[in-house]
């Protein structure tokens, strides 16, 4: 028998000590004490990655299974970053950079255009499989991280933090403050909305023409909705249409009714290239209203960039 309090605080969402000391020393972007996983921890990764996988199969995009594959994951384990950007790096450059918590949103897309991605690294509890309102590393080694072996797809990210260094010097350049706020707000939502419905639920069109495989992570991480999202009649599944994305509002907490289909990463990529033109042209300063709401920390990062 071990002594797993003594050797294993865990580091389970919500209940993990160093993850709370990091926050209260602010330190946002931490080490991974790979040690603290309790076997509890890697229980739940191993029930997570089992269930997962077939599902996988049936439903994800191919680059993806493709990504799986390069990262050489251990099913039974939970993932030591370091081994997984060994296998990650030599392909596109992209790390995972382990955190503590929420990163602020200008902060966050500034790490894509550097190619890296902060990385949660506590698990859920084993006892809500299905269900946690938070990231946990399941979901962004899982389901965010082999996607970044591909390079047309870790390029639509880098060129996504770009759009995000645009829309902080369009907004500082903007000296009445309430106008400033507001402008922020309907393109800080427009970039929301597009990351949401491609990067975390998107689909793609294949392999027949009356198919689609699933790309975003959010759908890859959720045994659920993954089968949901392709199977269900009742999801409205639209093709990829830009003008559509950015007015479109969104819920987190529910199935998605409505998803939108790409042909392929290229398209991904244009439309990004798009997005900062439209941008760049004033055409994302009075987005529809409606969600997701914009927080305060998130604004703050914009406003302060570069300083
Ligand atoms: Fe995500």
């Amino acid at each position: 028998m071990t002594a797993p309090a003594a050797t294993q605080p865990g580091l389970t969402t919500t209940k993990a000590p160093y993850i709370e000391a990091a926050q209260a020393r602010g330190e946002l972007y931490i080490v991974q004490p790979y040690e603290q996983y309790s076997d509890a921890n890697h229980d739940t990764w191993r029930r997570l990655y089992e269930r997962m996988t077939p599902r996988w199969a049936r439903y994800a995009n191919q680059r993806f299974l493709d990504g799986i594959t390069t990262l050489s994951l251990d099913p039974t384990r939970v993932p030591r970053l370091e081994d997984v950007n060994q296998f990650m790096r030599p392909r596109t450059g992209f790390r995972a950079k382990p955190v503590s918590g929420y990163v602020p949103a200008f902060r966050f897309f500034d790490c894509l255009r550097n190619r890296e991605f902060p990385t949660t690294i506590t698990i859920r509890d084993g006892d809500v499989l299905d269900y946690l309102p938070e990231p946990d590393i399941f979901h962004d080694i899982g389901g965010h991280v082999p996607m970044h072996t591909d390079a047309a797809f870790a390029d639509t990210l880098v060129k996504f933090g770009e759009c995000a260094h645009v829309a902080a010097e369009i907004v500082q350049g903007i000296s009445d403050t309430q106008e400033q706020l507001r402008t922020l707000t309907s393109i800080q939502q427009a970039m929301a909305r597009f990351f949401w419905f491609t990067i975390e639920f998107g689909l793609m069109r294949g392999p027949t023409p009356d198919e689609c495989k699933v790309y975003g992570s959010g759908l890859l991480s959720s045994f659920g909705e993954v089968q949901h999202a392709v199977e269900s009649p009742s999801v409205q599944r639209a093709p990829m249409q830009l003008e559509w994305v950015i007015n479109q509002s969104f819920e987190i907490h529910r199935y998605q009714p409505l998803l939108f289909v790409i042909d392929d990463f290229e398209q991904l990529f244009d439309d990004v290239r798009r997005l900062e033109q439209w941008m760049k042209d004033g055409k994302l300063n009075n987005v529809a209203p409606g969600g997701p709401a914009i927080g305060e920390a998130d604004l703050r990062s914009f406003l302060e960039a570069g300083h």
